[in-house]
């Protein structure tokens, strides 16, 4: 094949268009792209946060607006202006979310799996998943993984406030969103406790049946993991990056909290100053008590009692306990696990995870 002596060979500009009207790109085009993502990975999130002050004056603006909300939609979704399509960091989305007493948020289901850290949780606030009934009082934490039933429930006289972070983002990318109302109000509740699965899932399991996992209703009480909490905090140095970090374990499978998200609860213990590092997973942090101070790169961010940041992928940070000797406790929620499916999670300098064997026995332990 060869040109016509005389005919004018076309510009690449036009070339390019030429393809274009045809769906077809040549890959020259991603040429400039791969120089920008030199050095990466490379998110277009940016380092943010979201002031508890602010965000609480909105929300109260949002009952006012919403006098009533039965579709779990008086939530405020925290938007990171570097990304187009949306969300708190490329693979999550996190807001906050208030229901008034009286109020039911109807049920219904998604592929988005999701949790809740409640704010201002009582005995009488509480979310069903699957016909289990999963009570949520404050810093408690519940599970409604993927394609689970739920409907939230506030029974009590106070204003029911939460956490919300979901993996949007993400099943938007991949392809995934869908949903389903139930088409009535609630669920069917399971009139027996011994027919939980969530008391399947504990220290002791019936022997007679088939073992559970995968997605399960699930709850956190926030009694059992801060006395956990606590008693780490007894302990030596932790981890030089985050002091004394604990995850939330599925305990069907010994692994992350969710198949897509990652839950830690970490406590930044007086005159902590963190090494700096950087990972592959983005994480929303949530401050449940205490202050103290992040820095994201260029970016210096000092928080206190309930403000939400979230730190991008790969981007160096450090975080540090505030000055006037509290300590401070973070929540927070990572795509960790769904980067390690993939083989892509990474840290610099280097991993602290999983790095230190547990104690020994004090025979063993003598002679070492
Ligand atoms: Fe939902
Ligand atoms: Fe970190």
């Amino acid at each position: 094949m060869s040109a016509k002596p005389n005919s004018p060979v076309k510009s690449l500009a036009s070339f390019d268009k030429d393809l274009a009207e045809i769906s077809i790109r040549g890959q020259w085009q991603y040429d400039e792209m791969l120089e920008r993502l030199i050095g990466g990975p490379k998110t277009a999130a940016l380092p943010m946060m979201w002031k508890w002050d602010i965000v609480q004056r909105k929300l109260m603006e949002a009952c006012d607006v919403m006098a009533e909300s039965f579709t779990a939609r008086r939530n405020l979704s925290f938007i990171n202006p570097g990304l187009e399509r949306g969300g708190t960091s490329q693979t999550i989305l996190a807001g906050m979310q208030a229901v008034k007493p009286g109020e039911v948020a109807w049920a219904h289901r998604h592929p988005i799996s999701a949790l809740r850290f409640v704010m201002d949780g009582d005995p009488k606030l509480f979310t069903v998943v699957n016909g289990e009934v999963l009570t949520m009082e404050t810093n408690d934490l519940v599970l409604t993984p993927a394609w689970t039933w739920h409907d939230h429930h506030n029974e009590s006289d106070i204003l029911g406030v939460w956490l919300d972070v979901l993996d949007v983002p993400l099943m938007l990318s991949l392809g995934q969103m869908a949903y389903q109302p139930l088409g009535e109000t609630t669920q069917p509740i399971r009139a027996e406790r011994h027919n939980y699965l969530s008391e399947r899932t504990g220290v002791v399991r019936p022997l007679w049946e088939q073992k559970v996992g995968g997605s399960m209703p699930r709850r956190y009480p926030w009694k059992e993991v801060k006395r956990q909490l606590d008693l780490f905090c007894e302990g030596g140095p932790a981890s030089p990056y985050d002091d004394v970090i604990l995850e939330y374990v599925d305990p069907t499978t010994g692994g992350s909290t969710l198949p897509t998200l990652r839950c830690c609860v970490q406590r930044l213990r007086p005159g902590f100053i963190g090494q700096q590092h950087r990972r592959t997973a983005s994480t929303v942090y949530y401050v449940v008590e205490g202050e103290g101070s992040t820095r994201i790169g260029d970016t210096e961010l000092h928080w206190g009692p309930r403000d939400v940041f979230v730190v991008p992928t790969w981007v160096w940070h450090e975080h540090r306990c505030g000055a006037g000797g509290q300590a401070a406790t973070l929540f927070s929620v990572s795509d960790a696990p769904l980067l390690e499916a993939a083989q892509l999670y990474r840290e610099e300098p280097e991993s602290q995870v999983g790095r230190r064997s547990a104690p020994l026995p004090p025979l063993d332990a003598r002679k070492a």
